[in-house]
């Protein structure tokens, strides 16, 4: 299959909604990521994400929509998702409501949909002629989240038909996952943050795997048990300042890089890019410092967390990895 790769725009709109009404895949950009898109309603359709994504069938998908009627048609609304819709759509969320009529493939055969209206211009512009598009990170899974078009085309050249060119993500996190169906809890930590939230939401509860950072396995939100955005280097987070470890790993011929934490929106926009070029760039150890637990900075650790399995040294602690296929002592 021969991949088309065009810029956004009324032409590549007009293609992806004819491919999604004709039962292929279309990726598109959003403010968060970009997405791999299929008719919401054509479980053949969606059959064909999981096939090229290699995504457990366990782990059900977003529908994207470009209205709140369209959302009204797919979940069962109440008035806390009237609230979030309010104050934070479109944008960078999802609701999770309980669903209306869609296949099962879409929800993975959960009772509750995952509904996102992100704000992105060409985002809208495409979904407001293909209609809800189920859609996950256009990544291969376990991979980093594509925050460029080319990010998707390094993943899917030559297995979907379109990818539509929208430029670099603003956010460069995927969206906050809030659940909404009963009592609202905060599933994923993504572009709408925990302290925004809770401002519309004063009794949400924060999930207790996304607070205390640790592997779910409880299947609040499936994705969030599954091994994720590993580059092929290995990943060192640093609670404190990461220039030890970094001369602690070139002092051993270990190739690494420090990415000191600046702001954590900042750390947000670049996190998958950074991801993603480590192997390219040939190193062996991509060593990121903790931003504070706080704003986006809880968006960025948990995604660094799962990138680097849970590996975390505070500065000054000695800890041993293995890298460059060798069992390394490292001063932090
Ligand atoms: O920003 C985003 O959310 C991007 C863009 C493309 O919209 N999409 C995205 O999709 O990140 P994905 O599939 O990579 O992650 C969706 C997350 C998964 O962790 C999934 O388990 C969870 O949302 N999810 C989806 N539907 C759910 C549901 N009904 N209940 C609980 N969690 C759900
Ligand atoms: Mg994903």
């Amino acid at each position: 299959m021969i991949t088309q790769l065009l810029k956004a725009g009324r032409e590549s709109f007009e293609m992806g909604a004819k491919l999604i009404r004709a039962g292929e895949l279309t990726a598109f950009p959003t403010e968060t990521v970009y997405g791999l898109g299929a008719d919401a309603f054509n479980g053949n359709a969606v059959k064909k994400i999981f096939e090229a994504k290699g995504r457990p069938s366990d782990n059900p998908l977003i529908v994207h929509v470009c209205s709140k009627e369209q959302m009204l048609q797919l979940g069962y609304w109440n008035d806390n998702a009237e609230a979030v819709f309010n104050a934070f759509m479109p944008g960078p969320i999802t609701v999770v409501l309980k669903k209306r009529d869609l296949p099962n493939e879409v929800t993975a055969g959960l009772d509750t949909v995952g509904l996102r209206y992100p704000e992105h211009r060409d985002a809208q512009g495409f979904l407001a002629l293909a209609g809800p598009v189920a859609a996950p990170s256009a990544n291969i899974s376990g991979r980093p989240s594509p925050t460029t078009a080319q990010h998707v085309f390094d993943d899917f050249n030559g297995k979907i038909p379109l990818i539509i060119d929208g430029g670099v993500c603003s956010v460069g996190v995927e969206s906050t996952v809030i659940s909404l169906a009963e009592r609202p809890v905060l599933l994923r930590p993504g572009g709408v943050t925990p302290e925004q939230l809770l401002r519309v939401l004063p009794d949400m509860k924060i999930h207790e795997a996304v607070l205390r950072n640790i592997r779910l396995d409880a299947a609040a939100s499936p994705g969030m048990k599954y091994k994720h955005y590993s580059p092929d280097a290995r990943v060192v987070l640093v609670r404190g300042s990461g220039e030890n470890l970094l001369a602690s790993a070139l002092e051993n011929g270990i190739r690494a890089v420090l990415y000191p934490s600046r702001d954590a929106a900042a750390d947000a926009h670049e996190l998958f890019s950074r991801l993603r070029s480590a192997d390219a760039q040939g190193l062996e150890l991509v060593i990121f410092e903790l931003p504070p637990q706080e704003g986006m900075g809880l968006s960025v650790i948990n995604r660094l967390l799962r990138a680097s399995a849970f590996t975390v040294a505070d500065e000054g602690q000695s800890i041993e990895i293995t890298c460059a296929g060798r069992s390394c002592r490292l001063k932090a």
